[in-house]
């Protein structure tokens, strides 16, 4: 694998000195889809809400610049994305911000804990993703929201080869796997060129 390949599998599980400025560079990278795909929840002050996949940490931020007096759970599978993400929100954490390692299809939180549930480009690395939906459903308060954000759609190839174990969803099936796992009021709204996000509610 090319020096240039190797840096861009880093954003599955990112670790050491390459995983760092992954998560760097994620930070920043992502802010566009994430600030456009926050435009669809209905985010109001005090929520209580969780980032799966949390990387860096930015979107904990950028969901506490949204709720005032909110709290902001995140969780990573990645040793590196976590200490990152506490790095980021230091002055808020352990008071607003929680950060805590873990994985997407065994949330080491309590049923309906919840009001919003969020996952910026980190689906396509969950494993046994219909399993993880019952997860995000289960620690969601009745009416919590769920939102998705990717922008590697379809079977595109160029990441998909790249970044080892990544799978490419169209945001219509991951609509329909919202849709299987019971959540309601299902959505997916797109942007150019290639933006989606994905919205559920918990019944
Ligand atoms: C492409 S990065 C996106 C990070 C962040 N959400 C952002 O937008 O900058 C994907 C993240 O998902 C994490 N991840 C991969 N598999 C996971 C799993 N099963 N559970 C939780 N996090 C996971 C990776 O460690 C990585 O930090």
């Amino acid at each position: 694998m090319g020096k240039t390949n190797n840096f861009f599998s880093q954003c599955a599980h990112p670790q050491g000195r390459m995983g760092r400025l992954m998560l760097l560079f994620m930070n920043h990278g992502h802010a566009s889809l994430t600030n456009w795909g926050l435009s669809f929840a209905n985010i109001r002050d005090g929520m209580t809400m969780l980032d799966i996949g949390c990387g860096g940490g930015a979107t904990l931020k950028r969901l506490l610049k949204r709720s005032r007096n909110g709290k902001a759970f995140g969780i990573d599978i990645s040793e590196e994305s976590v200490a990152k993400a506490r790095e980021v929100n230091r002055s808020l954490l352990d008071k607003q911000v929680f950060v805590q390692q873990g994985s997407a299809n065994k949330l080491p939180y309590q049923n309906g804990q919840f009001d919003l549930v969020t996952a910026v480009e980190t689906v396509y690395f969950w494993p046994d993703l219909p399993n993880c939906l019952q997860e995000v459903r289960r620690v969601l308060k009745p009416g919590g929201q769920f939102v998705i954000m990717v922008e590697v759609l379809d079977s595109d190839s160029k990441w998909t080869d790249i970044v080892k174990g990544m799978t490419a969803y169209p945001p219509e099936q991951l609509m329909k796997m919202l849709d299987d796992a019971g959540f309601v009021n299902t959505a997916v709204h797109r942007k150019k060129p290639s933006y989606a996000a994905i919205l559920g509610v918990n019944p």
